[in-house]
């Protein structure tokens, strides 16, 4: 079956970026002139995606600001030949797909989050694409969900997005247990959350793309919660696909870039700063100079 639907869990408090994200949600901090999240629904809908669920909660509603219309801005801009670039750019925002919206009323963690999309989903596999996390794709290079889109409809299993991390780095993500399938693409045994350095299994991390299949909303639903965390993990549903050889994992090619963190979203703005046409040359430039002085 064909995916068509994809959800962004951007309903987390954003503790590790406040105060940027006290009044500005986290997925709208902006990577150079465009906010997180647009770089993640473009990913979608560069994958074939046409419907994408955003899951908010109070305080977010300007995410639905940026992807409606802005009737008064357009307007203005209409009216002003100079500024049709401008124009072309921000109609876009309101175009790229059908998007809805539905809060999580309470912060429950990402399995509970994903679980509020269960009738947006209905009975279809679907992607999950973490709200702070951005894929950038290179010259060629074929969407990061789409990748993974593309292990799902071939193997008929959920798949995990993954990248080897430092090793140092994989006690903050997470260690699969994985065997190889063919190229980019293993076969999921075991994942440990958060492990200590005597148990990563392997270097290979989820990092912020998924595609499941709509049993996940059950599997979600007779998943325990975990004693120390108070919340029912994400990754104990996974598990369950797991276990029945029902779970796969694709090395994404592509940048990734975590939103969540003051260096991620250092690294983001200044990357994509030193690629964009109208600035990437004067930023270069810039980046040298100050480099000089230090
Ligand atoms: P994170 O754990 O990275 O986000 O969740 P967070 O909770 O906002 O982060 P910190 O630790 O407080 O800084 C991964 C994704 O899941 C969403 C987040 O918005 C993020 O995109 N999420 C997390 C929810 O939608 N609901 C939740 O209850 C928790």
């Amino acid at each position: 079956m064909k995916i068509t639907k994809a959800i962004i869990p951007a309903a987390g408090l954003g503790t590790r970026v406040l105060p940027a994200s006290k009044a500005v949600p986290k997925e709208m901090l902006n990577i150079v002139d465009k906010p997180a999240i647009q770089y993640i629904v473009e990913e979608a809908v560069a994958a074939g995606i046409t419907d994408i669920l955003v899951i908010t909660n109070r305080g977010k509603g300007v995410i639905e600001d940026h992807f409606d219309h802005a009737f008064e801005l357009e307007t203005k801009l209409q009216g002003n030949p100079s500024k049709a670039d401008i124009l072309e750019q921000v109609e876009k925002c309101s175009a790229l797909a059908n998007m809805y919206y539905v809060r999580q009323k309470e912060t429950k963690g990402l399995a509970h989050a994903i679980s509020c999309a269960r009738s947006f989903v209905g009975n279809e596999p679907f992607a999950i694409m973490y709200g702070d996390d951005v894929i950038v794709a290179g010259e060629n290079e074929a969407p990061a969900i789409g990748q993974l889109m593309d292990a799902y409809e071939k193997y008929g299993c959920g798949v995990v997005g993954v990248n080897e991390v430092p090793r140092k780095d994989v006690p903050k993500y997470c260690s699969l247990d994985v065997t190889p399938l063919e190229d980019r693409i293993m076969q999921v045994h075991n994942i440990i959350e958060k492990p200590t350095p005597d148990q990563i299994m392997s270097c290979y991390s989820i990092l912020g793309r998924v595609v499941m299949p709509p049993e996940i909303f059950d599997i979600i639903d007779r998943t325990p919660v975990d004693p120390k965390g108070g919340e029912v993990y994400f990754t104990d549903a996974m598990l369950e696909l797991a276990a029945a050889d029902k779970l796969n994992a694709v090395d994404f090619v592509g940048t990734r870039y975590d939103m969540g963190n003051k260096l991620g979203i250092m690294k983001a703005n200044c990357e994509v700063a030193l690629r964009h046409p109208e600035i990437g040359e004067d930023f270069k430039a810039y980046i040298k100079d100050l480099a000089s002085q230090l």
